[in-house]
C-alpha cells in the first residue's frame, strides 16, 4: 500500500517505520524542516529502542521517505494517518487545531478515494470533525471525492513501541464502512498473529477505547498509590500487598506498582481530556478526578518525606537524584515526577545533582532555569550525582540503579539516606547496611 503519515513525532515515526518494514511505501510528512532533514540522514528526534535501524534501513531501500510537502506526498497515497500532536489546552481538553488543519489540507488536495485514519489520541466525536473539515475543502473546490475516516488508536509504550507495534495485544479499528474496514484489516494482516487481535467497532467506540484504556491503567496506579499511603499509616508494606493481590489473575501484576506518580505524554493528558469530555457531556467523573488528584499528590510524596526527615528549610543541603525520565527506557521528561521534586527541593533552599542514563540532553532543556541559577548540576555518572549528598532520591527505576554498590554510596554520600520513589530496594537490607531508608508505602 502507499501510505502517508502526517506528523513524525513518537507515534507517527514508529507507525511509519513499522509499516515500511512490512513492505509498504510510506511517506512521513512533517512541517519541521530540520526534523525531516535529520531523518533523511538517519538522525532520529527521539530515543526509542529498535527504531533507528528500521528508519535507516527502510529509508535506504526507498520504502520510507521523508518530506515537508504534503501535497506531493499525497499523489499516490491510499491511506493517510494523522499523527500530529493533541496538546492539552488551558482547560485540559485536547487541542485539535493541528489535527483539523491537517484534515483541511488533505481535503484541499484529495483527488481520489482515500482512507483518513486518526492515529493521534482524540476525543470522542473527532472523526466527525475531521470528516467535516475534509468535506468543507472539497465543497470549496466544487469536487466530489469519496473518502472514509477511521479511528485506529495506538497503544504503544515508550521504550517498547516497536515491539508493541509489531506484536500488538490488539488492533482497534473504528470504521463506518466495510470498504475502509477491509483496507485497514489488509494493512495489519502481516503483523504477528494479528487476525485474532483485530477488534472492529464503531468510530466513536474506538475513540473512547483509547481513553478508557489509559485511564484504567492510570486508575490502577493511583489506586495503588492510595493504598500505599494507607500502608504507611498502618505499618504495612505495600510491596507485600502488591504481590498478594497481583497473583489474582483478575487483578494481575501490571500497573500496581506504587511510586512517586505517573508521568509521560499520555496518562496525565488523557485522564485530563476524558475529565473534560465528561464535563461536556454534563457530569463530573468522580473516579477520574480522584485519579488525577492522587497523582498530583503522589508526585509530591518524596519531597514530603524529605522535609519530614530534614525539616522544611533545606538550605545548605545537597540532594542526589537518580533518574529524570518519566520512566526507564525513554529520554522523555514530559510530566516527569523528577521535575516536580527537583522544583520543590530547590524552592526549599537545597542544591541538587542529577543523573539519568539517557535523558541528560532533554534535562538541559527541561531544567534550564535551575541549571542557569546553579541550583542544579547534571552529573556524568550515577555515583557522581550522590557525592557529598545529604540524601539520594531514586525517581526512575533504570536498571543500573537497581543493584548499586551500597558500600561505595555510603563512602561518597555526606549522610547515608535514601528516599526510594520506586520501591527498588530491600528496606531490611538497607537498614543492615546502615542507611536511613524510606520507600513508598512501606
Ligand atoms: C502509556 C500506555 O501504557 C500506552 O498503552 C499508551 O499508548 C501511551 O501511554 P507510556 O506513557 O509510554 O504508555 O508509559 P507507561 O509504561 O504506561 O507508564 C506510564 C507511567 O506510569 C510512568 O510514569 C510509570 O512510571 C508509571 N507507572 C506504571 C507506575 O507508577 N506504576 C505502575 O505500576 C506502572
Amino acid at each position: 500500500m502507499h501510505i502517508t503519515i502526517i506528523g513524525t513525532g513518537y507515534v507517527g515515526l514508529v507507525t511509519g517505520a513499522c509499516f515500511s518494514e512490512m513492505g509498504n511505501h510510506v511517506t512521513c510528512v512533517d512541517v519541521d524542516k530540520s526534523k525531516i532533514e535529520n531523518l533523511k540522514k538517519g538522525i532520529l528526534p527521539i530515543y526509542e529502542p529498535g527504531l533507528e535501524p528500521l528508519v535507516v534501513n527502510n529509508h535506504k531501500s526507498g520504502l520510507l521517505k521523508f518530506t515537508t510537502d504534503l501535497s506531493a506526498a499525497m499523489e499516490d497515497s491510499d491511506l493517510f494517518f494523522i499523527a500530529v500532536g493533541t496538546p492539552p489546552g488551558e482547560d485540559g481538553s485536547a487541542d485539535l487545531q493541528y489535527v483539523l488543519a491537517v484534515a483541511s489540507e488533505i481535503g484541499h488536495h484529495l483527488t481520489r478515494y482515500a482512507v483518513i485514519v486518526d492515529k493521534s489520541t482524540v476525543p470522542v466525536g473527532t472523526a466527525d470533525k475531521v470528516r467535516n473539515a475534509i468535506q468543507e475543502e472539497l465543497t470549496k473546490r466544487k469536487v466530489t471525492v469519496e473518502f472514509d475516516v477511521v479511528s485506529n488508536p495506538e497503544f504503544l509504550k515508550e521504550g517498547a513501541a516497536v515491539g508493541d507495534f509489531m506484536r500488538p495485544d490488539r488492533v482497534v479499528i473504528g470504521t463506518d464502512s466495510l470498504r475502509s474496514e477491509k483496507i485497514m484489516k489488509d494493512l495489519y494482516a502481516p503483523f504477528s498473529r494479528v487476525q485474532d487481535k483485530i477488534v472492529s467497532m464503531g468510530i466513536r467506540d474506538a475513540e473512547m477505547t483509547k481513553y478508557a484504556a489509559n485511564s484504567l491503567l492510570a486508575t490502577k496506579i493511583s489506586f495503588m498509590n492510595e493504598i500505599a499511603f494507607m500502608c504507611e499509616k498502618l505499618g504495612v508494606d505495600v510491596e507485600n500487598v502488591r504481590k498478594g493481590i497481583g497473583s489474582d489473575s483478575r487483578i494481575g501484576y501490571s500497573f500496581i506498582y506504587a511510586g512517586c506518580g505517573y508521568g509521560g505524554s499520555c496518562f496525565p493528558k488523557d485522564v485530563q481530556a476524558l475529565i473534560r469530555t465528561a464535563g461536556e457531556a454534563g457530569f463530573s467523573p468522580l473516579i477520574l478526578e480522584a485519579v488525577e488528584k492522587r497523582n498530583a499528590m503522589q508526585k509530591k510524596r518524596l519531597f514530603e518525606k524529605v522535609i519530614s526527615h530534614f525539616g522544611s528549610d533545606l538550605s545548605g543541603l545537597r540532594f542526589g537524584i537518580w533518574g529524570l525520565a518519566f520512566k526507564p527506557g525513554t529520554d522523555d521528561m514530559r510530566e516527569a515526577p523528577a521535575t516536580v521534586v527537583i522544583d520543590q527541593l530547590i524552592n526549599a533552599g537545597a542544591t541538587v545533582t542529577a543523573y539519568d542514563p539517557v535523558a541528560m540532553e532533554e534535562a538541559k532543556h527541561t531544567l534550564a532555569t535551575h541549571l542557569k541559577n546553579s541550583k542544579l548540576t547534571l552529573a556524568d555518572h550515577q555515583y557522581d550525582a550522590i557525592k557529598d549528598a545529604d540524601a539520594m532520591l531514586l525517581v526512575t527505576e533504570w536498571k543500573p540503579f537497581r543493584q548499586p554498590d551500597f558500600e561505595a554510596m555510603k563512602r561518597l554520600m555526606a549522610r547515608p539516606v535514601i528516599f526510594d520513589g520506586r520501591n527498588q530496594y530491600n528496606p531490611e537490607q538497607l537498614k543492615e547496611e546502615g542507611f536511613h531508608y524510606e520507600g513508598i508505602g512501606r
